[in-house]
């Protein structure tokens, strides 16, 4: 297949991105106002990002967006002005939060978060930066589109360890010009460290200028949505549970004090564990604050599309009640046409690495109640694409046993065997979609384009599963045009592998 056809004018259309960075390299990971020559302003560990923040429902008027960066535990005057076709003079308010390395103040930080309120939707934003009085940085950003406008944005997962591999799809994928990421966790391995995002993450996804060598400026450009995954959790404790251990790793956690996402989820039932030293934990808490442990689970809306992201780690029970009933009155409050579920571990995975993590299979019934389209993973380092199907659980109980591998679901499949994404496009089922070959190692390699393979004696061999490619990293382009919705799947080189459309009328 050929490489997805963009006009020139797509091409140059760009949602965001920096116009002036005062800040430039001088060392790995740390950049300084060098052209300025001044001394009274700390190092930047991390370069200006853009975070989707608080807000969850479509309201005109009361739009936000965050303009975040990280500096070295030196203090500093910062401001951000911003307008409508100018940086303006509306000021952002300044959150300010320290984030403790465990170790001396050398390696700890000041994370910085700037909030830009009542914006409009789906328009263009200028802002500026000053640090003491000096413009260190000029950018703009749009805000999300309103309903009943068309929206594209980009899906992976399992990413950011430092390779070619995730290099390559930070860079195809900005290729696209999206209006978002929508990442399915697994953020940065190994651990999710603050000091992993810092060598992985931030230079390759917020990197100045796209390359395959190098990454892309995702992170400057759009605002970047993800899940929590069992990588981005650290540890394992003394019984090989899931578990952030801050006696080993002090700066874990580093999904709650790097991300702003909407904090409209419950607190959880099933909070992330953690253990360590008092000192440790309450600086961590500190820093996340409002965050941890509860932006697990959220929603938002971005045109026409709604999105619940919820935590699916082996800490958490999903036949639990109150769980199951916040995401019943989310999916039936939205008024949106189009419906995602994104959560890491997959429901239905023909892979042989974590195909008995099935525990999400429970949801299955709710999702298919409340006229779910798609569901989004990553976990299996693999692209595969179910063919449309319902499925009704016989047994939840192993399920519910927390921490354990074998949570296997069986239950009995009704699939769409004649969806085709071309000339039969409107599904009878979900789409479940696994996109988590976006930069970690790849996983089942004989499984690649190989049916046979695809089946599991504990799915009484069902053959659900259409496409199964995992002889290349890649990651998924989502196109929202009023009933109409195409994905492209994308491999590291940019040819589309495989390619639907679905219609609702
Ligand atoms: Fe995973």
């Amino acid at each position: 297949m050929n490489t997805p056809n963009f006009t020139r004018r797509q091409f140059l259309r760009s949602a965001g991105g920096i116009t002036f960075l005062a800040l430039t390299p001088v060392g790995r990971g740390l950049f300084a106002a060098s052209q300025t020559h001044r001394t009274d302003l700390p190092l930047f560990t991390a370069l200006p990002y853009i975070q989707p923040g608080n807000n969850s429902r479509l309201i005109e008027g009361k739009e936000s967006m965050m303009i975040c960066w990280q500096t070295e535990l030196r203090p500093a005057e910062f401001q951000l002005t911003y307008g409508n076709n100018q940086p303006g003079k509306s000021q952002a308010s300044i959150l300010r939060n320290k984030r403790w390395s465990g170790a001396d103040d050398d390696k700890s930080r000041f994370n910085y978060a700037a909030v830009l309120e009542n914006l409009r939707l789906g328009t263009r934003y200028y802002y500026r930066v000053t640090a003491n009085d000096e413009t260190i940085l000029e950018g703009y950003f749009t805000t999300r589109k309103p309903r009943g406008r068309n929206i594209r944005f980009v899906s992976f997962g399992d990413n950011a360890h430092g390779a070619p591999s995730d290099h390559a799809i930070a860079y195809q994928a900005y290729q696209t010009h999206p209006d978002f990421v929508m990442n399915t966790g697994d953020n940065v391995y190994e651990h999710g460290l603050d000091h992993q995002y810092a060598e992985y993450f931030f230079p390759v996804y917020n990197a100045d200028q796209p390359a395959l060598e190098t990454g892309a400026p995702l992170l400057r450009s759009v605002p970047f949505y993800t899940v929590i995954a069992n990588h981005d959790v650290a540890c394992k404790d003394e019984n090989h549970h899931w578990c952030a251990d801050f006696d080993a790793e002090p700066d874990s956690l580093a999904f709650f004090t790097n991300f702003y996402l909407p904090l409209n989820g419950p607190d959880p039932v099933y909070p992330t564990p953690m253990h360590g030293d008092e000192k440790r934990l309450k600086a961590f808490k500190q820093c996340a604050a409002k965050r941890f442990p509860r932006m697990v689970n959220y929603s938002f809306d971005y045109g026409d599309a709604h999105f619940l992201c919820l935590d699916s780690n082996l800490y958490l029970d999903p036949t639990d009640t109150a769980f199951q009933t916040w995401i019943e009155v989310d999916l039936k409050n939205t008024d949106a046409n189009w419906k995602f579920v994104v959560y890491h571990h997959p429901a239905f995975n023909a892979g042989h690495t974590h195909y008995q993590e099935q525990h999400m299979r429970v949801l299955s019934p709710l999702l298919e109640r409340l006229d779910v389209d798609i569901v989004l993973h990553g976990h299996e380092h693999t692209y595969q694409r179910p063919r449309p199907l319902r499925f009704a659980p016989q047994d939840s109980g192993k399920a519910k046993q927390l921490h354990q591998n074998d949570r296997r679901v069986p239950g009995i499949f009704t699939i769409d065997r004649d969806f085709d994404g071309k000339t039969i496009t409107r599904p009878k089922g979900l789409l479940y979609i696994t996109t988590g070959a976006g930069g970690k190692n790849l996983y089942d390699a004989e499984d690649n384009n190989n049916p046979a393979r695809w089946l599991h004696e504990d799915d009484n061999n069902a053959d659900y599963v259409a496409r199964f490619i995992s002889d290349r990293y890649s990651f998924s382009l989502f196109e929202i045009d009023g009933d109409a919705l195409t994905m492209s799947q994308i491999d590291q080189n940019g040819e589309t592998v495989d390619h639907i459309r679905i219609t609702k009328s």
